[in-house]
């Protein structure tokens, strides 16, 4: 899967135009297809997108005895956990994905006691898990860590009160799913507010969980004693692919329209490409896009939803090295999200880090060279970065683009765009 041989090629200067349909989200399918262990029947999803965190994610299922049946070409994902087996501590899979730590909730709901290796450290930051850990403890699970691993259990989970201490998005659905079976009420304050939550409560909530509030700062799950069979489902669209998609009109001056919106879930990164001087006209779930106004730097701080979301944060910066003008780019939420700042660098752009400032000065154009996506959305702003820039740009270790972006190279071919795939 990891083939560090393949590479993304772009050429650059090329006007983009047409349309480009968005998929559904990454951050919403993932939690909603762990979900589905809290409910053995067979559940329905639509539109799954065929992203390789999905596909590990099916593979993790199967290795635990569910029947799994995906169809890549409709994105109809049949998921039936009756068979679900515990998990083995051991297991590739959950090593290969951060967010496999979510299974850990609807796991504890299933069996009383889950036992996993430690999630790993990740480019971005090192993603501590005692918010999660802690919320659990609430609930009446105890857990330890050690050798690796970390193990809980529980005879009986009992709602309770929790206070995050940070509005931690992957915290909040681990507790959300692991109460949804508890008895009596749990309520979460100062959960995270991101679309995604709220999403995952609609899939909850439509297998007869009874959950209010999410997607606001306090939510409220009211204990079940069972889930019923829920009708097929559709999760939101991508509200980050969507970004990445507005900003490649921005920084190629071009306007390009984009099916697949949610005005609500996008109002921090219309808000900012606005004051940026790019022009977005929606209707319905239709987005017009006219990026070729002239820029404005401006300072942007990422924080939890409703707040810039840090996962737009390389691919504004990608925008922000070519507008003319000094920006200020805070990042707030992980405390190491800036290597993309060395591959900009590369390409031309003039960027100085100061702890978790950035300091971007525009240049007026970036020159192809050889970089490398070192996590996701920095590879999203290679991309970007390269449809702007003279000449070549070649992208190594794309296989974290896969992770979260599907046919990244058709959609922006159809757009117009000179990029493509090698196998080297
Ligand atoms: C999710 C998203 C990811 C996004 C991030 C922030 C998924 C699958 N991934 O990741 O794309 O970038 O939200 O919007 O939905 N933290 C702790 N203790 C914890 C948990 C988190 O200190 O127990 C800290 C993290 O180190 C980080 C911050 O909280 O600094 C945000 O993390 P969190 O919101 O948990 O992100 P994820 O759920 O991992």
């Amino acid at each position: 899967m990891e083939d560090n041989m393949e590479k993304i090629i772009v050429k650059g200067g090329r006007e983009l135009h047409g349309e480009v349909d968005i998929s559904i989200a990454k951050n919403s399918v993932l939690p909603i297809i762990v979900a589905t262990i809290l409910n053995p029947t067979e559940i329905t999803l639509n539109k799954v997108p065929v992203l390789e965190d999905v596909i590990v994610l099916i593979n993790l299922l199967r290795e635990l005895q569910c029947e799994v049946d995906f169809s890549p070409i409709t994105g109809e994902l049949r998921i039936n956990t009756s068979n679900l087996k515990e998990l083995d501590p051991n297991s590739e899979l959950i090593r290969k994905m951060r967010a496999s730590f979510l299974i850990m909730g609807p796991m504890l709901a299933r069996f009383g006691r889950c036992k996993i290796s430690m999630p790993g450290g990740c480019n971005i930051g090192s993603r501590p898990i005692d918010l999660h850990l802690k919320g659990f403890k609430n609930l009446g699970i105890e857990s330890e860590i050690g050798y690796g691993y970390v193990e809980a259990k529980t005879e009986r989970i009992v709602g309770n009160r929790i206070y995050l201490d940070f509005p931690s998005v992957g915290a909040t659905e681990n507790i959300m799913m692991a109460a949804v079976l508890a008895d009596g009420d749990t309520i979460i304050e100062n959960a995270a507010e991101e679309p995604e939550i709220w999403d995952l409560a609609r899939f909850l909530n439509s297998m007869g969980a009874k959950i209010e509030g999410a997607g606001y700062g306090k939510i409220t799950i009211h204990g079940v004693n069972e889930l019923k069979r829920p009708k097929p489902f559709t999760p939101i669209f991508d509200r980050i692919e969507a970004g990445t998609f507005m900003v490649a009109a921005a920084i190629t001056n071009s306007k390009i329209t984009i099916n697949g919106v949610n005005e609500e879930h996008l109002m921090p990164t219309l808000e900012k490409l606005k004051e940026i001087g790019v022009q977005c006209t929606i209707t319905g779930e239709k987005m017009f896009v006219d990026g070729t106004l002239r820029k404005n730097s401006v300072d942007i701080k990422t924080m939890p939803y409703p707040g810039f979301p840090t996962d737009m944060q390389p691919q504004i910066m990608a925008l922000l090295s070519l507008t003319k003008g000094v920006s200020v780019i805070t990042e707030t939420v992980f405390e190491n999200r800036f290597m993309h700042v060395g591959e900009l660098g590369r390409l031309g752009a003039n960027i100085k880090i100061d702890g978790r400032v950035a300091i971007v000065d525009g240049v007026s154009n970036l020159t192809g060279c050889e970089v490398k996506a070192t996590d996701l959305r920095a590879g999203a702003a290679m991309i970007l970065a390269g449809l702007a820039a003279n000449g070549q740009t070649e992208i190594g270790d794309i296989y974290h683009i896969d992770r979260g972006y599907t046919n990244i190279e058709e959609k922006f071919r159809n757009l117009g765009a000179d990029i493509y795939r090698v196998h080297r």
